[in-house]
């Protein structure tokens, strides 16, 4: 298939182990699919065990070469890195949108916000300060200093083919370590991209890979290794609970990042126009396939009929389509799987006494569309409001006091993301030391950003990505204890 690239170099149906293309899986292959078309785009290597496990021992000795190199050497790769995503910025996002189905212009903002974090750990890199700390003994020293854990393996999911992959792989080769990278089979080639422009700026063999194959293969070899160190992982809670179970017998150090069911909550005193703003950032953005996306929307009585009426009005106004068309700002979701779990979830709601406001059921468009859909009448007995929608479905439920606004939104034993709009500053604070979860955007939508530490608590998961917090999750502390050497020669 002709997918029109500047550099058609960047497009391969490869896989990159110990830097080298493979084309050939023992286990076959793996055909990937346009979502808003159905169409084939190409195909990727399935590897077995054994190819896996030699990736792996490549890895260990990337690893060893890699941590000695000189700090500015290894920054100065991952900058190399960096630069090159911003020169092939138009072909990177043209294949994430070809494969994941995203507007093309948040593919564009994709590609930024991944470049974003090998930029960030490029300068996080020269930081990894340890500490001297007063002895007990005027005759000792002591000495801490963080070491890079070794090998790590990551396993991202399709909703960020980019920006899921540098978050952990730029922290990983920032703290000295080298990286497996097992991207979903549904959007390998934005990983094999990634690989592709890492090659070039000098990454050396073994130090960066990108695995495709089945994920219970390649899964079960990454967590019964004894070389691999670390897994980082993006996905749901149940296969997250799954790794980390297999990741016992080896006390693999861990980051899950995992799902989200995060309130929205606009009190009586919120500016409005805002609030509608940040909704359309947060919920909307990847067609609502986003771990913190908003959920749920928790309205204060005074306010919650104006917000609904200028929320739909916006929305009212998205036009749906072909990631490649112009001004489109809603796509086609995944898979056929995923507009069923919409569908779902409206019908549900539907049944429980929920009002449409806005839009139809979900399957009535072809090539996996889905259009914003607002509905009123959210209670806390619908399947919307246990599990993630991860499409444009915005529900809405009407709360009297502030109390009760908080005790609903914190009714989720999910804490990723929580969003929420007040003017008043004793409440902003207030409300934002109440709301329980990892990351909360007071009167704000856009929370994702290199700078910040991104991740979840209780069933989202642990571990922090992105701020000066990502780079520790691949680095162990070693502590030196300086005695007297005695007498010198
Ligand atoms: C995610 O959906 O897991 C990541 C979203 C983000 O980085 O903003």
């Amino acid at each position: 298939m002709d997918i029109a690239l500047q550099d058609s170099r960047l497009f391969r149906q490869a896989c990159y182990s110990n830097g080298e293309w493979v084309s050939d899986g023992n286990a076959g292959s793996i055909e990937v699919v346009n979502p808003a078309t159905d169409e084939v785009i190409g195909r990727v290597p399935s590897l077995d065990e054994g190819q896996v496990s030699a990736s792996i021992a490549a890895a260990a000795e990337g690893f060893a070469s890699w941590r000695k190199m000189s700090v500015a050497d290894r920054s100065a790769c991952l900058r190399r890195w960096f630069e090159l995503m911003h020169e092939h910025k138009e072909d990177l996002a043209r294949i994430m949108t070809l494969e994941q189905g995203k507007p093309i212009s948040e593919s564009l903002g994709e590609i930024d916000y991944a470049a974003s974090y090998i930029e960030w750990f490029t300068e996080e890199a020269k930081r990894g300060y340890g500490e001297v700390i007063p002895a007990v003994k005027a005759n000792q020293r002591i000495v801490v200093r963080p070491e890079p854990v070794g090998v790590s393996v990551a396993i991202t999911p399709w909703n960020f083919p980019a920006a899921m992959i540098t978050r952990k792989a730029a922290a990983a080769l920032a703290a000295g370590c080298s990286m497996l990278v097992k991207p979903s089979s549904l959007t390998p080639f934005s990983a094999l991209a990634l690989a592709e422009l890492g090659e070039r700026a000098g990454l050396p063999a073994g130090v960066f890979s990108v695995l495709t194959g089945s994920s219970s293969v390649i899964g079960e070899v990454f967590t019964q290794s004894t070389t691999v160190k670390k897994l980082s992982f993006t996905g749901s809670t149940e296969v997250g609970r799954k790794l980390m179970a297999m990741c016992a017998d080896n006390l693999h150090k861990l980051s899950l990042e995992l799902g989200g069911n995060a309130p929205f909550v606009v009190f009586d005193d919120a500016d409005l126009d805002l609030a509608v703003k940040g909704a359309l950032a947060a919920k909307f953005r990847n067609t609502g396939q986003t771990c913190i996306c908003p959920n749920r929307f928790l309205v204060q009585a005074g306010v919650h009929d104006a917000f609904v009426d200028k929320l739909s009005a916006a929305l009212s106004e998205f036009k749906v389509g072909d990631g490649f068309a112009e001004d489109v700002k809603q796509t086609s979701l995944i898979n056929a799987d995923a507009v069923k779990k919409v569908q779902r979830h409206y019908d549900d709601a539907l049944e429980h006494g929920a009002k449409v406001v806005l839009g139809e059921r979900p399957g009535a468009l072809a090539n996996n569309r889905v259009a914003p859909i607002v509905l009123t009448g959210l209670t806390a007995d619908m399947q919307i409001w246990q599990e993630e929608t991860f499409g444009p479905l915005a529900p809405v439920m009407k709360f009297d006091s502030e109390q009760e606004g908080i005790d609903a939104a914190n009714d989720t034993p999910f804490g990723l993301a929580a969003y929420f709009y007040a003017s008043n500053n004793d409440r902003v604070w207030r409300v934002s030391e109440a709301l329980q979860a990892g990351m909360v955007g007071a009167n704000e939508g856009g929370i994702s950003n290199a700078m910040a530490p991104f991740g979840g608590i209780d069933q989202s998961g642990f571990g922090r990505e992105g701020g000066r917090q990502g780079m520790a999750e691949y680095q162990q502390l070693k502590y030196v204890c300086f005695g007297e050497s005695g007498p010198t020669m």
